[in-house]
């Protein structure tokens, strides 16, 4: 949701917190702010509303004295609307401390009550405020940040990662976290804070991942972490395993451009090392224990977003090749009711960032209620994965635009690696099914490839349909997943209407919709691999053409049977089913960005959206 970065050191503190700011607008781009102790020991703060580049031209129209302590901070807005006033930083203290926030202050309300009747007063309508007047009131009794932090934390109830400094302690940055995502870069002679390490990776590559819970305390030649009773905690380093370029554009029109187009690479890396003589296995998941996995008797897949898709498109090759039950729910809606799972469950949660509030929150009801829990994540050091038993990180490397495209594939492809991993240790395939999937999967990389070139008959299409104001999706078996997950691509980017159907639920009722000229694209199934189902397929198809629908089939090449009831054939490769949709989802992803740049969108930070979505 919101992005922060704390800095001392040497370098140029500006600078270091401007960049860090830049690489994670991605997480919210209402407001920015930086406060910076100066050289004289005075604390100065600039805040704009608006992207990062609004904050970037107050900065170079009223110049801030550059220091060696700061944090930055870019806002998703919760409390308050997204103004100058509401952006952070906050100020305690009589304006001597700065803090940040990411998360949601549940007991806000009554806190700042408290502080009115104490004769505080506020100039924000945010909740984020009230822990800055809450900690200044803290540090005049304490005089110790960190001694402040560990008193207040225990009043605040909700998700935050708080960081802040104070002018009375210059070259100190202090952070708490519960909840929300906090990491550690190390530096030489400079340290750093960052809700990710895309905050700091341009400096340096050695992170250390805090735990709930925890305070950490930076100087520039020291990092303390203790507990929020102020016990000192083990931390673990890791080493970032992409470098800053990895989070530049490098040349594209545009992170999902660029993102887009590194599907192959995606699916590739994420294979990389899993795959042994045809038959897979998953380093992580022998940790995990065969004779566990071996008694799982039921999966629950719990995701949001395009990651419910990724899960809901794996239901069907977990089910084929190990044949193990799996449902797949929505983390929110699972956390909220009475699900029945027992020690025998397995639970997989799936989280591009790994800081989806909803399915931490639900990972953790899992596990308390005795279920194993597996992560399929593509950020390192993140929260889900720390919580899990096990995670099977996808290897897509950083993905800025809020629109997930190369994760999806990535995760899918992490999935299906965990179904043949478990059909292996389960015995439900043999070795020569086993090997016959493998081969599949490890021709997809090339497949997207080609797939990738039918870009400019998307972009054509797109231009053509730029006026649309309803898209409808359909799919059948796999295909519906991915009806799903095109009409998500084009809601967030292009701000369109567009449902995504199970092409059999048609005629109960959603081809009430369908009136002359309305756009349907069509996933339809191949009509090798998918004899039984293609016919009924081309048959919707026929259905809704009658009733005057355009159709935009995405279909195999050399699938003669859609072309002469389909206005335009996208062709991709032939797979065997389970695969299509690895394929099927590229255009799409295409479409929707294509749609969003003919109407003249951001298409790597569409309105009102987060790339990671940190409060519940
Ligand atoms: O980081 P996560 O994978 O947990 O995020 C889940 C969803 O918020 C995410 O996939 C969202 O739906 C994307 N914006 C879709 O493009």
């Amino acid at each position: 949701m919101c992005g922060i970065v704390g800095y001392v050191g040497s370098n140029k503190t500006v600078d270091v917190l401007m960049g860090g700011l830049r690489r994670l607008e991605y997480r919210g781009y209402d407001s920015a702010g930086i406060a910076i102790i100066d050289s004289s020991g005075v604390l100065n703060t600039a805040k704009k509303a608006g992207k990062l580049s609004a904050l970037t031209a107050e900065l170079k129209a009223h110049p801030i004295n550059d220091g060696q302590t700061g944090i930055g901070h870019t806002r998703w807005a919760t409390h308050g609307a997204p103004t100058d006033g509401n952006a952070h930083p906050h100020l305690g203290d009589n304006d001597k401390l700065a803090l940040i926030h990411n998360g949601i202050i549940e007991n806000f309300a009554p806190l700042r009550d408290e502080l009115l009747a104490e004769g505080f007063t506020f100039e924000s309508e945010t909740d984020t405020e009230v822990a800055a007047v809450l900690l200044g009131r803290e540090y005049q009794r304490v005089g110790d940040l960190a001694e402040a932090f560990r008193s207040i934390v225990a009043r605040l109830d909700g998700a935050f990662t708080l960081l802040a400094v104070h002018q009375d302690q210059p070259g100190v940055v202090v952070g708490a976290r519960r909840n929300s995502p906090l990491v550690i870069g190390l530096g030489d002679g400079e340290n750093f804070l960052g809700s990710d390490v895309a905050a700091f990776v341009e400096y340096t590559r050695r992170a250390v991942a805090i735990g709930q819970d925890q305070i950490v305390t930076i100087t520039a030649d020291a990092v303390t972490v203790t507990d929020f009773d102020g016990h000192p905690v083990e931390t673990e380093e890791f080493d970032i395993a992409w470098d800053a370029s990895a989070s530049e554009k490098g040349g594209w029109s545009s992170f999902m451009a660029k993102e887009v187009s590194e599907q192959p690479d995606a699916v590739a890396n994420t294979l990389r090392g899993r795959i042994t003589d045809g038959q897979v296995v998953v380093p992580e998941l022998t940790e995990f224990g065969d004779d566990v996995l071996a008694g799982i008797r039921r999966i629950v897949i719990v995701a949001c977003g395009t990651a419910a898709y990724a899960g809901q498109t794996a239901k069907y090759a977990i089910e084929k090749w190990a044949q193990v039950p799996v449902d797949v729910e929505l983390s929110h809606e699972f956390r909220y009711r009475d699900p029945v799972l027992t020690a025998d469950t397995l639970v997989i949660s799936i989280s591009q960032s790994g800081e989806t509030m909803d399915t931490l929150m639900a990972v953790k009801y899992a596990m308390a209620l005795g279920a194993r829990a597996i992560s399929i994540c593509n950020t390192q050091g993140a929260t889900i994965p720390r919580e899990s038993d096990a995670v099977i990180y996808t290897h897509a490397g950083p993905e800025v635009a809020v629109a997930s495209t190369k994760a999806f594939v990535a995760q899918i492809t992490a999935l299906y690696l965990f179904a043949l991993h478990l059909a292996r240790v389960r015995g439900s395939l043999t070795e020569a099914e086993q090997a016959a999937q493998v081969a599949e999967l490890q021709a997809i990389p090339e497949k997207i490839q080609a797939v990738l070139g039918v870009e400019d008959e998307v972009r054509q299409l797109a231009r053509w349909m730029s006026d649309t104001r309803a898209v409808l999706f359909l799919g059948r078996h796999v295909g519906f997943p991915i009806a799903l997950e095109g009409a998500l691509k084009l809601k967030e980017l292009a701000y369109i209407h567009a449902e995504g159907f199970a092409a059999g639920e048609l005629k109960h009722g959603p081809i009430a919709l369908i009136e002359p000229g309305q756009p349907v694209f069509v996933v339809v199934p191949s009509p090798r691999g998918s004899a039984h189902l293609h016919p009924k397929v081309v048959s919707n198809i026929q259905e809704i053409r009658a009733r005057g629908a355009r159709i935009i089939a995405i279909a195999e090449v050399g699938d003669a049977a859609v072309l002469p009831f389909a206005e335009t054939v996208i062709h991709i490769p032939l797979a065997a089913p389970l695969f299509e949709p690895l394929l099927a989802v590229v255009p799409l992803q295409m479409f929707a960005m294509e749609l969003a740049i003919a109407k003249g969108l951001d298409v790597d930070q569409p309105r009102n959206l987060a790339k990671s979505v940190t409060v519940e």
